[in-house]
């Protein structure tokens, strides 16, 4: 069953923002405007305290996970991002990194049967190596208490989930839950959710288990894991943490790392292997920086290359994993224009179109790392560039995120050259909870022999 109208939504969104420079449209059965001029995403960024709460549409990510604090405010919100932050935190990347890097060894030698060989999507193995790095993070399990077949499975059931929610989006007769409910979507939906929750719940009685045993012998872990967290603290009301609670906040931070990050991760590097003229140099200032060696990479060494970072901002500008973002306003909110926005107006920032603004960027549609040298950054308010979002509900994951991609891409370009076949224009954009190329990410690899593995 063919569920995602994204692809046509995507052109026909693209076809009418040629026409006006900010245009109201109806999602489901609520108007709402979708806003893209830099002048009038300044104003409401400026009433961000009147917008933190997301669009009504976003409640349909209950169908995974009762609470999120991707979409929650208030107690509940509070209450998680106070365990949550914990996971993201400076003194947990340092000891993340090893995961990152050991994580991916073992997608660079995944790869290596693919030498030479024709063109493949890179989709899977980017999925399970990003799905490890989160179990081992988050959970603090190694991957390998769950078969390849069953990672990859929940990758999928993930994916599957995100585009069962966006086509409830896309269906304003599936908006009211009781004709939903009667719905072929809500029991595919069903199913997701039981093997994703399962999936959760063992591995969250796996560390349970773990940590139960490591305190027992009074053993004390480099890192702390975050998840520990619930197994001793308390409830805002003083109640304890549920299986349950604990598998909607583990599934909302995988859920909000893993499609992300794989996305940027695909984006990035089918980019490279058509641009090889970038990829060239992205691969120079690697072996430069860190001498060829194919060490470990350590924040310090990660930080010296900046045009690889030009790359990844520029490539996020084009295609930002998260293309829409949609509030509620919870008061009435001016534009810049005089007009205004009702309380109660759902309204979503078209952050896909923003990026492509004539003003800021000479040549909007033209892949262009120049576009993030330090001096060109500097010449544009900060606030027409928003990959990571904006305000109180900015992604706090965003440095682990730009950390993760950054290891990934340097041990495969220090290991491999892609290729494709494909252009731009091959890709098949859609407008899902995030942005989608159903084209996948077909690339073929050839081994760079003149470097040396450690
Ligand atoms: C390149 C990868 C990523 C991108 C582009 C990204 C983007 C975003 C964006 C745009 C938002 C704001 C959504 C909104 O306003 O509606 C967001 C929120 C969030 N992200 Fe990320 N994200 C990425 C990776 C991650 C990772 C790796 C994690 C955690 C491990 C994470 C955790 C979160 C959380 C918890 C929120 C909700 C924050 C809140 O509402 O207070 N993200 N992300």
């Amino acid at each position: 069953m063919e569920l995602a109208s994204g692809t046509k939504i995507h052109q026909k969104i693209c076809n009418i923002t040629k026409l006006s420079s900010s245009i109201g449209l109806f999602i489901g059965p609520f108007f709402s405007p979708l806003i893209y001029d830099s002048e009038n995403v300044s104003q409401l960024i400026k009433s961000e305290n009147h917008m933190q709460e997301k669009a009504t549409q976003y409640k349909f990510i209950r169908s995974l996970v009762d609470r999120s604090i991707l979409i929650d405010s208030g107690l509940s919100y509070r209450e998680s991002k106070r365990i949550l932050l914990d996971a993201v935190s400076h003194a947990n990347l340092k000891e993340y990194l090893i995961s990152f890097n050991s994580n991916t060894r073992n997608l660079v030698d995944d790869l290596s049967s693919k030498v030479g060989g024709t063109e493949f999507n890179l989709e899977i193995d980017l999925s399970f190596c990003i799905i490890s790095i989160l179990i081992d993070t988050i959970m603090g399990l190694d991957a390998s208490i769950m078969t390849r077949d069953e990672i990859i499975l929940f990758a999928k059931e993930l994916d599957n989930s995100l585009n069962y929610i966006s086509s409830r989006i896309h269906r304003a007769w599936l908006y009211p839950d009781f004709l939903y409910k009667f719905s072929n979507l809500f029991k595919l939906s069903n199913q997701s959710r039981m093997y994703l929750r399962n999936f959760c719940g063992k591995l969250i009685a796996a560390r349970e288990k773990k940590f139960q045993s490591s305190n027992q012998k009074g053993v004390k872990t480099a890192r702390t894991v975050f998840i520990d967290k619930y197994f001793v603290s308390k409830r805002d009301d003083g109640s304890e943490f549920s299986i349950d609670n604990i598998t909607d906040d583990v599934l909302s931070l995988i859920g909000a790392g893993f499609d992300t990050t794989v996305i940027s991760l695909g984006f990035v590097i089918i980019m490279l292997a058509i641009n090889q003229d970038v990829q060239k140099k992205v691969f120079q200032e690697i072996t430069e920086k860190l001498k060829g060696n194919n060490r470990y990479l350590d924040t310090k060494d990660l930080n010296e290359l900046h045009y690889l970072d030009q790359v990844i901002y520029e490539t996020w500008r084009l295609y930002p994993p998260l293309p829409v973002l949609g509030r509620l306003a919870t008061k009435d909110i001016d534009l810049a224009n005089g007009g205004y926005l009702e309380k109660g107006t759902n309204l979503w920032i078209f952050v896909m179109k923003l990026h492509r603004d004539p003003t800021f960027y000479p040549d909007p549609d033209r892949f262009n790392p120049e576009n993030f040298l330090p001096e060109r950054v500097k010449e544009r308010p900060s606030e027409v560039y928003m990959p990571f979002g904006f305000g109180t509900r900015k992604c706090f994951g965003n440095i682990f995120a730009k950390l993760v991609i950054k290891t990934i891409l340097c041990h495969l370009l220090r290991n491999y050259q892609f290729h494709t076949t494909k252009t731009e224009e091959d890709f098949q954009l859609a407008l899902e909870v995030t942005l989608k190329n159903k084209s996948g990410i077909p690339v073929s690899i050839v081994s760079r022999e003149n470097i040396e593995i450690s």
